[in-house]
């Protein structure tokens, strides 16, 4: 072996990606991107914006547009580096949509019909229970086991689509000889689920109706600190970490992720001092830590010509990385060469 030449192990490949239906959420932002910009160094990433998966959902085309180029313009504000990670749109590599037709073939109709997300997106749209919205999670496989992903970085909503496409990537291999690497989620301990500021046993989202249940992470610190001393909590007035306090325990977790604390610490902190004051603090933490994002998403949204020179640049690279994995499938399935 030449002396130069690295002895070091391949990196583990990441791929993750977010829906372009909005402005992130605090929930978004803590549960999962966040984590993607730490783990470039030590992984190969690859991140997507999923427009695909958006369309699930009624969608105007413009505001699709606009929409998609906000979350890419967001994905890198939130410290993602195209020049370590391949950070594309996922409509602009077709191998997904081709992939995700032959993971249907090994994709049972009673599994889909048992996830949860399906089931809660069909009651909320009940006018348009489309066929998208039942085959999504076989389409989020089909991202996945693409790239052979080894890791998946997903909030705790996810993990039972992460769940389907182990399944399905292990299927395939047992009927078509090993083809997938079966991909293992990458869950944070803390945040995995943020929940909701105005009722803390429901998952912080996007379309909730009530204005102050949900922070974004370009609200202004005004709005932050308005949301946060709206926070619903409990009756007595002890900032510690316990089953039972939703409220509390969800305020806390938020704090702890943005300034580093653990619960005890936090317990020690606001020791004797009321909710009032804690709310303010944890307002206060959450505004300062989101303020070089907003200001970074500012300056890259302002520069539509390099975001669209990576988003060229991130789409070939997942095109290339993808299209071998694609021919391999065919193979195995059975298709004749196309020379
Ligand atoms: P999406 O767009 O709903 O959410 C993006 C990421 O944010 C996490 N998340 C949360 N984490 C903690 N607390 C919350 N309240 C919260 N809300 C959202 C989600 O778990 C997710 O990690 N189907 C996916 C997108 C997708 C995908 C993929 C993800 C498509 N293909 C392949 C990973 C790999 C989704 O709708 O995420």
């Amino acid at each position: 072996m030449c002396q130069h030449e690295s002895t070091a192990a391949p990196k583990k490949r990441i791929f993750s990606g977010i829906q372009p239906t909005g402005v992130f959420t605090l929930g978004n932002y803590i549960g999962a991107v966040r984590n993607w910009g730490k783990l470039q160094d030590e992984y190969e990433c690859i991140y997507c914006i999923v427009d695909l998966h958006a369309i699930t959902v009624m969608q105007g085309p413009a505001e699709l547009r606009n929409n998609t180029m906000r979350a890419y313009a967001l994905m890198l504000a939130c410290g993602i580096d195209p020049q370590k990670s391949v950070a594309f749109i996922q409509s602009h590599n077709p191998n997904h949509a081709e992939l995700s037709w032959v993971l249907s073939c090994s994709t049972m109709f009673g599994e889909l019909s048992r996830m949860t997300q399906f089931k809660d997106k069909s009651a909320r749209h009940a006018d348009n229970i489309n066929a998208g919205l039942f085959t999504y999670p076989v389409l989020m496989a089909a991202d996945i086991l693409a790239y052979n992903a080894d890791l998946v970085p997903i909030g705790a909503d996810q993990k039972q689509h992460l769940e389907l496409a182990r399944n399905v990537a292990v299927r395939f291999n047992q009927r078509f000889g090993d083809t997938f690497t079966v991909p293992e989620p990458y869950v944070p301990q803390n945040g995995a689920r943020v929940m909701s500021l105005q009722d803390p046993t429901k998952k912080m989202s996007k379309s909730d109706e009530n204005a102050n249940a949900c922070v974004y992470i370009l609200d202004d610190k005004d709005t932050i600190m308005r949301k946060f001393k709206r926070a619903v909590t409990d009756s007595d007035a002890e900032v510690c970490y316990r089953e039972g306090k939703d409220g509390i325990n969800n305020l806390m977790t938020i704090y702890g992720c943005v300034t580093g604390k653990t619960m005890d610490e936090i317990t020690v902190e606001f020791a004797g001092r009321g909710y009032g004051d804690f709310k303010i603090a944890v307002g206060e933490a959450v505004a300062d830590h989101l303020a070089p994002v907003r200001n970074e998403y500012a300056r890259l949204y302002a520069d539509k010509a390099y975001l669209n020179e990576c988003i060229a640049t991130g789409s070939e690279q997942a095109y290339r990385m993808t299209r071998k994995v694609l021919s391999k499938v065919y193979r195995r399935v059975g298709f004749v060469d196309h020379k």
